[in-house]
């Protein structure tokens, strides 16, 4: 396998993404970088700044100001500061697609993720690595959950943090967050044609770590030298 290599995970809300991939990049000893949670802190920010979506120019000036980085714990820090509870705030979840749909917000996260991926070895997850970050990936996955289980998976989470809401209510959301991310105009959530789909409606995150390890390490053989010559 060459050297470096980029591995995609791309899906849905609530698909156990992030979880995974972190898990997954632990255990290759690479490193991982969340998509999600920059455009959840560009959303974050302009909504602490009261600007709209559709405020461009005011936009653009947060992404400028906006220095993002990750603790040891691949928590977010903004300008320095660790948000990582207030960027996972149903607030936020519940505006960040907007955001996430502006070119300008796009294409200046997509280069700063084009840059992380460039330095090392690493597993990045979102919605378009796989077709528009890194289209030349050489792992790719496309994860897929029944929307109930989603839903509960994240209810849970927001009951951890205090945030009580209903199953129906977070169903609702997540149908309206996918529905808004596969239906923007720039880098649209889809899976990559050359994804390997997982459906991990029965998984564990266990389960799913090492189904996406198996398939790495099967391609890593595949690619090897020692394996081309015994062919
Ligand atoms: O993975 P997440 O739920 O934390 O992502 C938050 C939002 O960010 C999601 O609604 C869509 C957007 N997003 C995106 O448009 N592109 C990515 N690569 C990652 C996330």
């Amino acid at each position: 396998m060459n050297s470096h290599f980029v591995i995609a995970i791309d899906g849905p809300s609530g698909t156990g993404k992030s979880t995974t991939a972190r898990l997954l990049a632990k255990n290759l000893g690479i490193t991982y970088l969340d998509t999600g949670a920059m455009y959840r802190a560009i959303a974050l920010v302009a909504l602490d700044a009261n600007i709209s979506p559709e405020n461009t120019d005011a936009l653009k000036n947060v992404l400028q100001k906006t220095e993002i980085s990750f603790d040891g714990e691949n928590h977010i820090l903004i300008n320095g500061v660790s948000r990582e509870t207030d960027i996972r705030s149903s607030r936020v979840s519940g505006s960040v697609s907007l955001y996430s749909a502006i070119p300008e917000v796009r294409e200046a996260l997509t280069e700063k993720q084009r840059e992380f991926g460039s330095k090392a070895s690493c597993v990045l997850d979102g919605r378009d690595i796989g077709t528009v970050v890194f289209p030349n990936a050489q792992f790719k996955f496309f994860l897929v959950t029944d929307l109930k289980v989603r839903a509960k998976r994240r209810m849970e989470e927001l009951l951890l943090r205090g945030e009580n809401v209903s199953l129906e209510e977070v169903m609702e959301s997540l149908a309206e967050r996918d529905e808004q991310d596969s239906n923007r105009k720039v880098a649209p959530l889809r899976k990559a044609e050359d994804a390997v789909e997982i459906d991990t409606t029965h998984l564990t995150i266990e389960q799913q770590v090492e189904k996406i390890r198996a398939a790495v390490s099967v391609g890593a053989t595949l690619e090897s030298p020692s394996h081309n010559q015994k062919k």
